[in-house]
């Protein structure tokens, strides 16, 4: 008799997106004449940089002649595309990372999600609250987590999230074996300076712990304070997996492509205490699962790094850090606390009530979407998260109607 891995019966039932879109659904069922406006899911609206869409039709039409065809590329990625990640995300900022330390993929959610299997199950896991929800779900897939009870699952540290602590996680007293950290922050958009970094590098070289590092949002930071990789980090190398991606850095949601960086220094034990790198269990697994990112598309992802792609990725979240700030205003304007919105595309409302019951008066008063905190996760609770990715007509329109809607 098949059988079926029953930890996938520990998932939470509903999906955050599946919940609002069933909301969203049975309002404009019941009102198809008021327009909705979506400042819910985190997706781009603005359409690809013209040098990427150069640089894929060019390489398309590579694959149309017999001369400069290609079949399967390296699973880890073209040398020109690494060399590029190498040279401009990281030589540029001071971090030493070779070309072969960086695996391209078709994403970052597969990344973040992939990288528990090089890893034991029976491990001590701290995962923040509110969080990405790829980085618990998959882990609970895996089976490193107990049951779920009131929105948490047994056997984790949650990194707690609150307006006392700033929305950024203290360090634990307690010893952890992999960390998952994201900055700039999805849900709350905020950031962490160098020194909060450092204590967690700290940490995890005091506990051999792995810091999994989700750097999704980096394009939008302008504070100089806060850093672009955990690498600026001194000692980082031994201890930190980073992830990338070209989604919200240069409208590549529908496009894929992103990177994860696995230094060769970096090691994890076996039971009997033998240190092996992650580099090879990772190269192992990448290539072992993974047939490469199609070769138009690395070629596109490659332009993000010329003169006229850097200037117009820059132009591209230049802009949504715009909208981003008008959002923010609008919300210290109605006396809402929130952060975020300054080095992220996302803005973390305080709304002083339940956040579904929030986030239904949006809908009903103002017939506009965000996303419940909740979703997120016990800390979510109390906050809706409003995305900066719309067109300035429809981000203005919503402001106003929220501010009708809640005077
Ligand atoms: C924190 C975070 N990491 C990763 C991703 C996924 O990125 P990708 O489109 O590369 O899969 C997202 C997408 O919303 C995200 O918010």
């Amino acid at each position: 008799m098949i059988r079926i891995n029953e930890n996938y019966t520990k998932l939470k039932a509903s999906y955050l997106f599946a919940d609002i879109a069933r909301r969203v659904g049975a309002y404009v069922a019941a009102h198809p004449e008021r327009p909705v406006i979506r400042l819910g899911i985190g997706d781009v609206t603005e359409p690809l940089p013209p040098a990427c869409v150069e640089a894929m039709q060019a390489a398309t039409a590579e694959m149309a002649r017999r001369e400069t065809f290609r079949g399967y590329g390296p699973e880890q990625g073209y040398p020109f595309l690494r060399e590029a990640v190498a040279e401009h995300d990281y030589a540029a900022r001071g971090c030493r990372i070779e070309p072969d330390e960086i695996f391209i993929s078709d994403g970052a959610k597969c990344d973040c999600g992939n990288i528990q299997e090089i890893f034991a199950t029976d491990i001590r896991l701290a995962i923040p609250d509110p969080v990405y929800p790829v980085y618990i779900d998959t882990n609970v897939m895996a089976g490193r987590t107990g049951p779920e009870r009131d929105g948490r699952y047994e056997g984790v540290a949650y990194l707690e999230s609150t307006p006392a602590n700033g929305y950024v996680p203290e360090v634990p007293s307690a010893p952890a074996d992999l960390v998952y950290l994201c900055f700039p922050n999805n849900p709350t958009g905020a950031g962490a300076t160098r020194a909060r970094l450092a204590a967690w590098v700290e940490y995890a070289r005091r506990n051999r712990a792995v810091l999994l590092f989700d750097s999704a949002y980096e394009a939008y930071i302008r504070d100089p304070e806060i850093p672009h990789s955990i690498y600026e980090i001194e000692g980082a190398r031994d201890v930190a997996i980073e992830f990338r991606s070209f989604s919200k850095t240069a409208g590549f949601t529908g496009t894929r492509c992103a990177y994860a960086v696995v230094p060769k220094t970096l090691v994890a034990w076996d039971r009997a205490g033998e240190a092996h790198p992650l580099h090879a269990l990772w190269n192992r697994r990448h290539t072992t699962k993974f047939n490469g990112v199609a070769y138009p598309i690395q070629r596109a992802a490659a332009a993000v790094f010329t003169p006229a792609g850097r200037q117009q990725t820059r132009a591209l979240t230049d802009f949504y850090l715009g909208t981003a700030r008008l959002i923010r205003e609008a919300m210290a304007g109605l006396g809402l606390q929130c952060v975020g919105g300054e080095n992220a595309p996302y803005i973390w409302v305080n709304a002083g009530r339940d956040s579904w019951e929030f986030f239904d008066l949006l809908l009903n008063r103002a017939q506009v979407v965000v996303t419940p905190g909740a979703g997120f996760g016990r800390c979510g609770e109390g906050h809706v998260r409003i995305s900066a990715f719309n067109s300035r007509e429809n981000v203005a329109a919503a402001l106003d109607r929220i501010a009708a809607a809640i005077a």
